[in-house]
């Protein structure tokens, strides 16, 4: 076990842990030598933890970016890290100290070995860079940073290459402003903190850049962002051999993703236009076409509520045969009823003459039956293991104890992470795992929504958010503070 400093992106902070140990999870499951690797698991979330809680500063109660990690080794960090989309950099972690002095003091008493460990022979370049949490340095500060380690950075025996080097090491800065004396001149040049040590790995953001929606071929209004799609993937463990399936599949944005990890993917979708495309060259499989993968395995119009797809208990009745899922994951992006509203297939009676060309009727439904259609079909076809990933929308009184509302028990919860889009309007990314059948004693179909509580947050969430926009826009319409556009 090696210790590491993990440094996350500024940016959707409630996912940075989550997404880290959803992909250390796949790591773990994709070494078949590893006997238990659930304990592995659990172990290691134990074990990462904020940097801020052991270090004695003001920013304790900000979310740093900062965590320290134990990895079984490099190959492993590196593994995890190069596919987190919310990683910056994974360091082995070499020292940390409070101050640049103590910090050069700890690597002195490191001793020689353990660089010439690490660089093992003379052909091997590196270079040193200085990373600056909260502050920017000019070129001059940040090569009289670099040079005060020079004392250390001369014991390594491979020659210095700024631009083609094999090993970068990396001296971190956390300057981040501490509460109450953020422009104090006198604290300024002082740190909160500094660690020192080797570049393993570093985050897929740019690789993720290239599926960004700007340049997508085909894209609607309710398109997934393609950072957060990649999210989405990472936490439905989307990998080679793996199939995966979003039954609100739109312009397959998070499809895109899962595809682009290798996994294979299946869409459907209620509306028809969406599945059309706007011509030959914008539709769905043009999106597939464009950044080269593997296209869906099929796209199906269906209803979810009423689905064609393989149903565990009907197939069981005909045959003494269980497959016991048959889907890795289910990524979804429910439709909320703000930009895309929520439907049904109306039941119509028809002569069979005009069947096969019919396109059925739609009416509106509540999304509470959408969500308790979503976890009956994934209790129904997720293989033990299995992910289901799904995004609900919520207001900005959604609290801790929401989180816990929508439970399941062939299902168990592995993270709830909320994203703000507006001050008022918010949106909670669900990820559930399937338990083994096995152990799957009350499983019943037709009880699925009966765990699902009541008047939950997201019932009527439309009507609510925009009740309640109205409500604010009246009062500062009387108040004389509002100016209605007409
Ligand atoms: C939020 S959008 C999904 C957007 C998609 N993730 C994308 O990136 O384009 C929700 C989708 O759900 C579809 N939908 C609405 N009700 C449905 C139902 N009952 N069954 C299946 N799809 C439905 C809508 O047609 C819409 O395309």
């Amino acid at each position: 076990m090696h210790k590491y400093l993990v440094i996350f992106r500024d940016i959707h902070k409630e996912f940075s842990v989550p997404e880290l140990l959803s992909v250390y999870s796949l790591v773990i499951r994709r070494q078949k030598d590893i006997v238990k690797p659930k304990l592995q698991e659990d172990f290691f979330a134990k074990t990462i933890r904020s940097a801020s809680c052991d270090l004695e500063t003001d920013t304790k109660k900000i979310r740093g970016v900062f965590y320290f990690a134990n990895f079984q080794s490099d190959q492993e960090a590196f593994l995890v890290g190069s596919r987190c989309v919310l990683v910056r950099a994974i360091i082995r972690l070499w020292s940390h100290a409070r101050s640049h002095e103590l910090c050069l003091k700890q690597l002195q008493s490191l001793g020689k070995d353990v660089f010439k460990e690490l660089l093992l022979s003379e052909k091997e370049s590196f270079r040193c860079r200085l990373f600056s949490y909260g502050r920017k340095y000019s070129q001059s500060e940040t090569v009289n940073r670099i040079n005060f380690y020079s004392s250390i950075l001369q014991q390594f025996p491979g020659k210095v290459n700024l631009q083609n080097f094999k090993h970068e090491i990396w001296i971190v800065e956390d300057s981040f402003p501490k509460a109450g004396h953020t422009n104090e001149p006198s604290r300024i040049d002082i740190p909160n903190h500094v660690y020192a040590g080797l570049l393993i790995a570093e985050g897929c953001v740019k690789q993720v850049q290239k599926y960004t929606l700007k340049k997508r071929n085909f894209i609607g209004t309710t398109s997934m962002d393609a950072e957060l799609a990649f999210i989405m993937a990472n936490f439905a463990l989307a990998d080679n051999l793996k199939l995966i399936l979003d039954p609100f599949v739109g312009t397959a944005s998070i499809l895109i993703s899962s595809a682009a990890f290798g996994a294979e993917t299946l869409g459907s979708d209620l509306s028809f236009t969406v599945l059309k495309g706007k011509n030959k060259e914008e539709n769905i499989v043009s999106n597939f076409r464009q950044y080269k993968l593997q296209q869906p395995l099929g796209i199906v119009r269906c209803d979810i509520l009423h689905n064609p797809w393989r149903h565990e208990s009907i197939m069981s009745s005909f045959t003494s045969f269980k497959c016991h899922g048959w889907l890795d994951a289910i990524v979804a992006d429910l439709p909320y009823g703000v930009r895309e509203s929520s439907r049904e297939f109306v039941g119509e009676k028809l002569h069979s003459r005009f069947v096969l060309n019919h396109i059925p009727k739609t009416s509106r439904v509540g999304l509470d039956n959408l969500v308790s259609s979503l976890f009956d079909f994934a209790t129904s076809s997720l293989v033990g293991g299995g992910r289901l990933v799904f995004w609900l929308p919520c207001t900005d009184e959604f609290s801790e104890r929401d989180k816990t509302e929508i439970c399941h028990p062939s299902f168990i919860s592995i993270a709830a992470c909320r994203q703000i889009l507006t001050c008022r309007f918010h949106r909670v990314l669900f990820v559930f795992e399937r338990k083994a059948w096995e152990d799957d004693k009350l499983y019943d179909s037709d009880m699925s929504g009966a765990f699902l509580h009541q008047g939950p947050f997201y019932k009527d969430f439309a009507a609510k958010l925009f009740r309640e926009e109205k409500r604010t826009e009246d009062a500062l319409w009387r108040k004389g503070q509002w100016h209605r556009i007409e």
